[in-house]
């Protein structure tokens, strides 16, 4: 609904702890719309293991339609551990590529409230860390070309084409352009063995010195820089790098926060339908315990607020409630001895009942 100040969600639930997580995001948005002009349509559209096992499809057309008619989806996490890998996960594939999301925004910022968490000690977290990890999302080994050959041989190809490497450059370098606390670029590649990557660097390069000469750059091979990422973490402003290793950095980085449950992430596509979820996965080891960390998945409604509709100011206000809140209660992957343990709903009222404060205000 253009225009307008209703905005359509899909809600993609998801298996695991998924609809445990997005209940609380929900609360949070409600919260939103109950204070501010701003009024949210959720509709469902089950898509992953759940959905695959009732209907042998894990995005079923009928899904698909309500995210097609979305102005943003909201995400759990897919993957059920009795269904033969890549099943469910085909989803996130699918909708990222169908969306034509390219842009994997992955930001990582470590609470003040929170700092006992980071496994770091205090002179590796100097500062602070607070970086944006922009990960390519839908090239690279995740174009789905390959597959079994002959059953003896399994192939992967890398794939990257210049519009894909490029565009995905320039988005990196626009939030460094347009953010005077992130004056630098920071590119991760493997260029001294993958074509792909001497391509990426090129590019990476010409488009630093020909757009963007204000702009600091550095680079470094993707094995060094995931001992740089937690030798020097306040370091890292902009992150970019390619699908696979943003991937995995992204998870070690989500980790400098204490918990896989702290980082949100952003599948977006400037000018199309975006889809936000929290960087972990469905974790099976903990689903439907009401233990679940509901931060990460609250800070993807957080950065669709920002990032798709706009709404910065209340954005930062979910932001500070996050922060308040986890000076006063945590779940138990993050718990600290002199605070109460709290489930997953219970983290979901204290962050919604201190946003309620901050927006009444
Ligand atoms: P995972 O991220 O689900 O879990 C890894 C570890 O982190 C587990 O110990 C888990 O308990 C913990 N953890 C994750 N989220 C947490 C939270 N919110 N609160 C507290 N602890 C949390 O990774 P995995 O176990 O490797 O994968 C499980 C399934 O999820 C697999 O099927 C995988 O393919 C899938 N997966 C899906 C997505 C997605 O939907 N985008 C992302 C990653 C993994
Ligand atoms: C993620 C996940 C996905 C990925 C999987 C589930 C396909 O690990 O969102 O980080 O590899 O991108
Ligand atoms: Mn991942």
């Amino acid at each position: 609904m253009p225009g307008s100040d209703i905005k359509n969600i899909a809600v993609v639930e998801g298996d695991g702890i998924g609809p445990e997580i997005i209940q609380e995001a929900k609360k949070i948005l409600n919260v939103v719309q109950d204070q501010t002009s701003l009024k949210f349509n959720f509709t469902d559209a089950p898509a992953g293991g759940r959905v695959y096992k009732e209907t042998g499809e894990s995005l079923p057309a009928s899904s698909m339609e309500v995210l097609e008619q979305s102005d943003a989806i909201l995400y759990g996490a897919i993957g059920l551990p009795d269904l033969p890998q890549g099943v469910a996960e085909y989803a996130v594939l699918q909708i990222r590529q169908h969306f034509d999301e390219y842009v994997n925004l992955r930001p990582v910022k470590l609470f003040e409230s929170a700092k006992d968490m980071c496994p770091l000690k205090d002179a590796y977290i100097g500062p602070g860390i607070d970086m944006l990890i922009v990960r390519e999302n839908t090239e690279g080994l995740y174009a789905k070309i390959g597959g079994m050959v002959r059953d003896e041989v399994a192939s992967n190809l890398m794939i990257y084409t210049k519009t894909g490497v490029d565009r995905i450059i320039k988005y990196a370098f626009e939030l460094a352009a347009s953010d005077p606390a992130r004056p630098k670029v920071t590119s991760v590649d493997k260029a001294n063995i993958l074509a792909c990557s001497q391509m990426w660097r090129e590019r990476f390069h010409d488009i630093a010195k020909m757009e963007y000469p204000d702009v600091k750059i550095e680079d470094f091979y993707i094995d060094a820089f995931c001992q740089w990422l937690i030798r020097k973490p306040y370091e890292c402003k902009v992150v970019v790098t390619e699908n696979m290793f943003g991937d995995i950095v992204s998870d070690e980085a989500a980790f400098l926060l204490g918990s896989l449950g702290m980082a949100p992430s952003g599948n977006i596509n400037p000018n199309g339908i975006s889809m936000y979820e929290p960087i972990h996965g469905s974790a099976p080891d903990i689903a439907g315990q009401g233990i679940a960390n509901p931060i990460g998945t609250i800070l993807a409604a957080r950065l669709m607020l920002s990032e798709t509709f706009k709404e910065t100011a209340i954005a930062k206000s979910i932001e500070d409630a996050v922060e308040i809140a986890l000076s006063k209660g945590r779940t138990p992957d993050i718990a600290k001895e002199d605070l109460p343990t709290l489930t997953t709903v219970e983290m979901g009222d204290l962050i919604a009942s201190e946003l309620a404060e901050i927006l009444r205000k």
